[in-house]
């Protein structure tokens, strides 16, 4: 069975002081994550080492950065490097955040290369991909995201793609409180996972995580994640919330 994934995504938001108690109070609760189960938390730069420390020894629970930067050293003034977060322990990162597509306008083949030099380093991307709202109006959104798919992942060998981890956040669902109906979650879910079986096989496929985003809070969370192609969510506002999360953790499959 594919692992099943409950990622927070804090985006900017908490102090050091604050990260730290919401950590606590999730890890002490009475969640112990299954042998196929893992939660990550996504976290912000500065918190990544105190995170990880926290989480020593805890197993199936890790730690993501936010983003990377595309090249591997050098002049960058102000970025992070992908030896930078193995050096500090961290194995997941998140890849084309929509807010990182929109705000810092990063474009697939971009992505691309960030894929490639965190896969190097054996950390786990977790590629982010979804359409606007007005492409889900023009009935475009398989399209969409199939070239996104394409463009950042199709250079992958089959000894890579496995080892990376897809979150399908739908752009008009991310912290609207409009959540995809589970249908509509499911149909594209088993899209991409077709996309991912006409290039690489149905077995290769079948081994690839792939995450829902976009208003997943505790009420919703077990219906979404019931779906046969949702492998759980990626999860922005209601990670914020210590008991959301833990009701959200529970209900993974
Ligand atoms: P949301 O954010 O759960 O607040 O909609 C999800 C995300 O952006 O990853």
């Amino acid at each position: 069975m594919r692992k099943q994934i409950a990622a927070a995504n804090w985006k900017m938001n908490l102090t050091v002081q604050q990260a730290e108690q919401l950590l606590k109070d999730v890890i002490s609760a009475d969640v112990q994550p299954g042998e196929n189960q893992e939660i990550v938390f996504a976290v912000p730069f500065p918190y990544l080492d105190m995170a990880n420390n926290l989480l020593a020894g805890k197993s199936n629970f890790s730690i993501a950065a936010q983003n990377v930067y595309h090249k591997i050293s050098g002049a960058y003034t102000g970025e992070v490097s992908v030896d930078m977060l193995y050096s500090l322990g961290i194995r997941y990162c998140l890849v084309g955040h929509s807010e990182r597509r929109e705000y810092f306008k990063e474009t697939n083949h971009e992505l691309a290369e960030k894929i490639n030099l965190l896969l190097l380093q054996q950390v786990t991307p977790v590629f982010c991909c979804g359409e606007p709202l007005d492409i889900r109006e023009a009935g475009e959104q398989n399209k969409h995201v199939e070239t996104q798919l394409i463009e950042s992942l199709f250079l992958l060998s089959s000894e890579q793609i496995v080892k990376i981890v897809i979150a399908y956040e739908p752009v008009w669902a991310i912290g609207s409180g409009k959540t995809a109906t589970t249908q509509e979650a499911q149909d594209m879910h088993a899209y991409i996972r077709s996309v991912l079986a006409d290039k690489y096989g149905k077995d290769i496929a079948d081994l690839i995580s792939i995450l829902y985003g976009g208003s997943v809070k505790a009420g919703n969370a077990k219906e979404l994640f019931s779906s046969p192609d949702v492998d759980g969510g990626l999860v922005g506002g209601a990670s914020l919330m210590a008991q959301d999360f833990i009701q959200i953790i529970k209900v993974l499959k």
